[in-house]
């Protein structure tokens, strides 16, 4: 097993069937001590962060795959907090890619002017590019074409998959009562060149409330799946 990445969250391996492993570790994102899924720095160690959050991933990939929807998941143990997956290229240096069903987040800080907190927003996608120096900025659909980052064509394809990826765990969590604000997602390229979903999603990827009330991303395991 050759180590390929230090990750915030998690360790990766290249398999010798030439599969990668994802490690998920007990490590959060966050800053002074306090836990920020949204931050780019790792600020603290949270015992079962890594499980919750492979549990999850889990169950909303075999999701995925009942669907069809293409994706990077092979299988996973919950025990080794380990997963394995085909490996991709990512885009660039890597893409974030959201969707939003309300205004809330950074989509009011820019557009404060013009949306009210919380507004119905129609699975509405945008990307970030990964670049902690940075701070993730936004990027344009011509931006990405310009850059090398991404054509026009593969910018539909990843559109339509984070529509159609996002909508699914909103009905996941809606059969709990629960609802989906935004959710942010990573695709990579696969050996075929087909643009697939990768990466995790777990309760750090998403803001989701429950009777008004926004769930903390590790206890969103107990609520969806205890
Ligand atoms: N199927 C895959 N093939 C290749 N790389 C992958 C795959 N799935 C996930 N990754 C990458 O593995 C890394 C997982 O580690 P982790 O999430 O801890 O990274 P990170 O520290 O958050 O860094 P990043 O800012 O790149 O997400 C990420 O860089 C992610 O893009
Ligand atoms: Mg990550």
């Amino acid at each position: 097993m050759k180590h390929v990445y230090t990750g915030k969250t998690k360790d990766v391996f290249e398999l010798e069937d030439g599969n990668y492993l994802l490690k998920f570790k007990d490590d959060v994102t966050g800053e002074d001590g306090v836990f920020d899924p949204g931050a780019n720095s790792v600020g603290l160690s949270i015992e079962g962060a890594g499980k919750a959050g492979l549990k999850l991933t889990q169950f909303f990939f075999e999701k995925l795959k009942e669907k069809d929807i293409p994706n990077h998941y092979v299988d996973a143990d919950i025990e080794k907090q380990e997963m394995k997956v085909a490996p991709a290229t990512v885009f660039g240096n890597g893409l974030e890619v959201i969707c939003r069903f309300r205004a809330v987040g950074s989509f009011l800080r820019r557009y404060g002017a013009y949306v009210e907190e919380g507004q119905a927003l129609d699975a509405f996608v945008e990307v970030t590019i990964k670049d902690d120096e940075r701070l993730d900025p936004p990027i344009s659909n011509d931006a990405l074409d310009m850059l090398g980052i991404l054509t026009k064509e593969e910018y539909e394809v990843l559109k339509g998959l984070t529509k159609d990826i996002s909508l699914v765990v909103k009905e996941e969590l809606a059969k709990k009562g629960m609802e989906l604000y935004d959710i942010k997602l990573e695709f990579g390229r696969n050996k075929a060149n087909e643009i697939i979903l990768i990466d995790e999603i777990s309760g750090g990827n998403m803001r989701v409330y429950k009777d008004g009330k926004y769930i903390l991303p590790l206890d969103l395991e107990q609520l969806l799946l205890g």
